[in-house]
């Protein structure tokens, strides 16, 4: 969607994948969805230098209204776990200098059976724009596919008209294609929502998150088109700090997110991320390979079986004729392996050759000429990514 917003995947945090439909806090206060919740994280990313490196919304997602509309056909927010309404959520998001993103579906419920926006996208798109919403996320549960394609469309009309900028982020194309079973037409999906979700849901498992990785690795064809500054594919949360993940795991998947150029939405106790997670969310050097102004998707070459070599040219630096291009190894089998390239074969053009950065190490490691070998040895389930900044 060509609206001047999401020129690079957003990054933020959203409260689906580990607080889910979190409304029974009484009994359940871990995973409680309220306001305190919502302010914990605006304050973590503001103190502990996630702002800093680009995390940015922060986005509640199902279960955060009321049962029924009110007398005006209003949605309003959970009087218990929302009592100052979200415009306070907003305003105290905003004077952190973060922001505020909300959810809805476009059928008369959600997902979870809380109102939805079906007969009242004018209504809610000028209720979102007056509580200050920067980023709206629209599901696609229980509507069929005819009004799939209309319904975002119009929806999104509603959208631009109240003036506000808003991230527009569909799951159309998911419903279409793994619940309607039709092609999405990415086409369309890209001219109007500037991130859609193109695979089913995360969860905070290690085979979901390769179930995730496997699919952008064999429908890269398909994608990789649709996919820049201004729309994205989304392949959902990362699960970090909920405990699913050993290091090496977690390395592949940053590795793969980066690497596709999706956004990063976090969704955790932002307590539970352990040292490791924190220092691969804060690796600038990642982080910049993920940001790209470029906004390419990587390209995957499998090297081996369970092997990728994942390929990302990024933009060339003002006044240099030459760009770099990262490389990440991923390894998703259970054996350790050695595998080698040649990267000049990738993309690589400088005759006066390249630096290399391993990135998980933030090292420049050694300088390369386009017709040398790189050869590595990678671990069980595990990633390395090197930028080749030309010299
Ligand atoms: C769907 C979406 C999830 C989440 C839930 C909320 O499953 O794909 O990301 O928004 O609905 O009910
Ligand atoms: C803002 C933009 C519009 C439109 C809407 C919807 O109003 O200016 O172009 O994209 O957001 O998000």
């Amino acid at each position: 969607l060509d609206n001047g917003l999401a020129r690079r995947p957003p990054m933020g945090w959203m409260s689906w994948g580990y607080y889910m439909c979190g409304v029974d806090c009484d009994n359940n206060p871990h995973k409680c969805l309220d306001e305190k919740l919502i302010l914990s994280v605006a304050d973590k990313f503001y103190t502990e230098g996630y702002q800093e490196a680009g995390f940015e919304y922060i986005i509640i997602d199902d279960c955060w209204s009321e049962k029924a509309r009110d007398d005006n056909g209003r949605l309003v927010a959970d009087k218990k776990r929302f009592p100052r309404g979200m415009k306070y959520i907003a305003d105290y998001i905003h004077k952190l200098g973060l922001k505020f993103g909300m959810y809805t579906n476009i059928a008369t419920k959600t997902c979870m059976g809380y109102p939805g926006s079906r007969g009242h996208f004018e209504v809610d798109a000028k209720m979102f724009a007056e509580w200050d919403v920067d980023y709206l996320k629209v599901d696609g549960c229980f509507v069929k596919e005819d009004y799939l394609n209309t319904a975002y469309i119009k929806l999104g009309a509603h959208l631009n008209a109240t003036g506000r900028p808003m991230v527009y982020s569909c799951s159309w194309p998911y419903y279409i294609q793994f619940i309607h079973h039709k092609k999405p037409d990415y086409g369309a999906v890209s001219r109007h929502c500037n991130v859609w979700r193109s695979y089913h849901d995360v969860a905070t498992s290690w085979p979901v998150v390769k179930a995730i990785i496997a699919h952008y690795a064999t429908q890269y064809e398909h994608l990789y088109r649709f996919h820049g500054p201004g729309h994205w594919n989304d392949p959902d949360m990362l699960i970090f700090g909920t405990n699913s993940l050993t290091d090496s795991q977690s390395r592949v998947h940053i590795a793969v997110y980066a690497m596709l150029a999706a956004p990063l939405l976090l969704s955790c106790d932002m307590n539970s991320l352990n040292t490791y997670e924190k220092k691969l969310l804060l690796n600038l050097d990642l982080i910049a390979i993920a940001q790209d102004p470029l906004g390419v998707m990587a390209k995957p070459y499998v090297l081996q079986y369970s092997v990728t070599l994942w390929v990302k040219p990024h933009l060339p630096r003002k006044g240099d004729k030459y760009h770099s291009v990262s490389f990440a190894l991923v390894n998703l089998s259970k054996d350790e392996t050695t595998v080698s390239f040649i990267p000049g074969h990738y993309g690589l053009n400088s005759t006066d050759g390249y630096t290399v950065m391993d990135i998980f190490a933030q090292v420049f490691i050694k300088n390369i000429s386009l017709s040398d070998s790189f050869q590595v040895s990678l671990s069980a389930e595990d990633s390395l990514i090197y930028t080749m900044f030309p010299l």
